[in-house]
């Protein structure tokens, strides 16, 4: 089906998760401003704009700040579109694409102009940020309508789905050129250009930022590389980075080595450890179990490869799997990177705890059909996190020869982002490189 159609039938899910939400919170109107610019303090110069993403769930406008969205359920949606006459920049362009015909449009020249447009406030569920009122209209934020969206929002139509394939394609070829540059040789800020332009992004264009880390960077969980000269060798080379598409993202690891050798073999085994756990995603799946079952798998390689000389069991009951991967197993993925809703019971709120002992974890629901989540184990040789354990009673199991010659390298990790079914996942970061290499 075309995107055109897809489109149409997203909207169309949209309008009725917002008859619940309102109805649910007791509104009659749903408002949602798409975001204001941010001025520096004492400044004329703004921060990059990030729209709001109840905004984006709506429309395909990313660049697009003072524009309104008015919808009142059983009429079509009105948007009042700011376009200021404005020969200092370069104003957004008249309406047009698929979403146009949807929508009751206003062109309006300042954004509380928008206020002419939109029905009575008293009535009306505002979603937005604070600096985004209007004389009349400030965001209210019910808690009741945001629950109800922000849960339901883990759910991809197919239009999302085909949004989060078209961004994990664009991440894909950002990937492969900036491998070709690290085994070129290139620095941090030259594999970074390297991928943004494969990818088509400017940096701002980018959905989270780049982690660009060869060698010990790796083991900085969200390294942000600062222009450097190449290093006098590149050993290892770990990237987190993704591509952008109508405001949905992709969020995707790989780790390279240079030569072959233990770190090599890690990354092998890491690789399969991922791949066995993205088989494992499918509806109905808890994916805190998952992770769980990410840390005794882990336990296994660390105890194979002569790491640490413990059972995984007992590596996972005394901590020690955490030392090596003290993050996450993955998030929902859509709008935002690490989207909404991850710990949220059902549909009215709550929220589902965090297994003991794994305060990072940021996904504790049952996996559903449509869902969209990150696999990312990771294993990791984190300075800070080895000297504790080289105090610990569990010090004499590890073999800290071997952590010496692989704390040069970094870390560890594979990330892919992955649609669940009721079946087979669908795995958007492989699908996109293997359709590269095709
Ligand atoms: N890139 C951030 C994350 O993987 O969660
Ligand atoms: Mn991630
Ligand atoms: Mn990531």
């Amino acid at each position: 089906m075309a995107l055109a159609e897809l489109y149409a039938d997203h909207l169309r899910e949209q309008m009725r998760r917002a008859d619940v939400a309102l109805e649910r919170a007791g509104f009659d109107h749903l408002l949602i401003p798409s975001g204001t610019e941010r001025y520096g303090f004492l400044d004329d110069q703004t921060y990059p704009f990030r729209p709001n993403p109840h905004f984006l769930s709506w429309l395909p406008l990313t660049q697009h700040p003072g524009c309104w969205i008015a919808y009142t359920p059983g009429q079509r949606p009105r948007l009042a579109y700011y376009q200021p006459e404005d020969y200092w920049h370069v104003p957004p362009a008249a309406p047009s694409g698929f979403w146009v015909e949807h929508f009751d449009l206003q062109v309006i020249r300042s954004p509380e102009e928008a206020a002419q447009f939109l029905p009575a406030a008293a009535r009306a569920a505002i979603i937005g940020e604070d600096n985004a009122a209007i004389a009349g209209y400030v965001p209210n934020n019910p808690e009741a309508a945001l629950a109800y969206l922000h849960y339901h929002r883990a759910r991809k139509t197919p239009y999302e789905l085909e949004q989060l394939r078209a961004a994990s394609r664009r991440g894909a070829r950002g990937h492969l050129a900036a491998e070709s540059a690290f085994r070129a040789g290139a620095s941090e800020h030259e594999i970074h250009l390297a991928f943004c332009a494969a990818a088509g992004h400017t940096d701002h264009g980018l959905p989270y930022a780049n982690i660009v880390a060869l060698n010990e960077h790796g083991a900085i969980l969200h390294y942000h590389h600062t222009p450097a000269p190449r290093p006098a060798e590149s050993r290892s080379f770990l990237i987190d980075a993704g591509g952008s598409e109508a405001g949905y993202g992709s969020d995707i690891t790989r780790t390279h080595a240079r030569d072959p050798g233990l770190f090599a073999d890690l990354i092998g085994q890491m690789d399969e450890l991922q791949q066995g756990l993205v088989a494992e995603v499918r509806a109905g799946r808890d994916y805190r179990e998952l992770h769980l079952q990410c840390h005794h798998r882990l336990g296994g390689i660390l105890q194979q490869s002569g790491i640490v000389n413990m059972s995984a069991e007992a590596q996972v009951e005394r901590g020690v799997t955490s030392v090596f991967f003290p993050h996450g197993l993955g998030h929902f993925l859509g709008l935002q990177v690490h989207d909404v809703g991850g710990f949220q019971r059902d549909d009215r709120g709550g929220e589902i705890p965090k297994p003991a002992g794994h305060p990072y974890l940021r996904l504790t629901r049952n996996l559903e059909p449509g869902h969209v989540v990150t696999i990312e184990p990771g294993l990791y040789f984190i300075p800070m996190l080895l000297a504790k354990l080289r105090n610990s009673a569990d010090a004499a199991q590890v073999s800290w020869a071997l952590i010496d010659t692989l704390l040069p390298f970094g870390g560890i990790r594979i990330e892919d982002d992955v649609h669940v079914t009721e079946g087979a996942p669908e795995n958007l970061s492989r699908d996109a490189f293997r359709a590269l290499a095709a």
